[in-house]
């Protein structure tokens, strides 16, 4: 039996590009990956750096945990193998947004340098910046958002990243914030001086 791989005939080549994307949209695009724990901000981080970049005119889409996982990724739990293959869509998908032009914004735990990896290699590592919100899992649980933590520690959910699962520190970030030390302004600000540099067009 033949390979059903071999049938299909990809036609990159013939379509706009990138470059035709970001001349239309005025922008250059690029991949926003926040890393962090449950709880931690990365949402609320991502939520106001959209608003933000949008008020100047730029077009971007965020990708989200509870939003990606209630949709696209529906069928994946929290196993190791899972965490892999959610995190690899989300690469595929957000590939396709940067190719688009588009500021691209994921919040996700991404709780290892190798999954990290994995993402940026198939996004492209040029148009990777990963920002780690390095909020202390004693603030992440203090608040505990959505009550994950309690069910966490009462033993009602498995695997939870910093209770019963590993959360794995990115090495080189291009950014860490702390929101246990800086106001939601601040981590904005930071985030701006970063990317704006990297998305103007000459
Ligand atoms: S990741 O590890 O695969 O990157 P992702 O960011 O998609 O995780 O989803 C994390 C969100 O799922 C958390 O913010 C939390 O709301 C929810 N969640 C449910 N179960 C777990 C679990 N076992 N570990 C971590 N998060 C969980």
């Amino acid at each position: 039996m033949e390979k059903e791989q071999n049938n299909i005939y990809p036609i990159f080549d013939k379509m706009l590009t990138r470059e035709d994307k970001e001349y239309l949209l005025k922008q250059r695009s690029v991949m926003v990956w926040f890393t962090g724990l449950s709880g931690s901000g990365k949402s609320t981080i991502a939520i106001a750096l959209e608003r933000e970049l949008h008020k100047r005119g730029l077009l971007c889409r965020i990708l989200d945990g509870d939003n990606i996982r209630s949709g696209i990724n529906n069928n994946l739990g929290f196993s190791a193998e899972d965490r892999v293959e959610n995190i690899r869509r989300i690469a595929e998908v957000s590939k396709l947004f940067i190719d688009s032009g588009i500021i691209t914004i994921a919040a996700f735990i991404s709780p290892n340098n190798a999954l990290r990896e994995m993402a940026a290699s198939i996004i492209g590592k040029d148009n990777f910046l990963e920002i780690y919100v390095s909020t202390p899992i004693e603030e992440c649980e203090r608040r505990d958002v959505k009550g994950l933590y309690a069910k966490a520690r009462r033993g009602e959910i498995k695997d939870f990243t910093g209770i019963s699962a590993p959360f794995e520190a990115p090495a080189h970030p291009s950014l860490t914030l702390d929101t246990s030390i800086l106001s939601l302004e601040e981590s904005v600000n930071k985030l701006l001086e970063l990317i704006i540099p990297k998305i103007q067009i000459s």
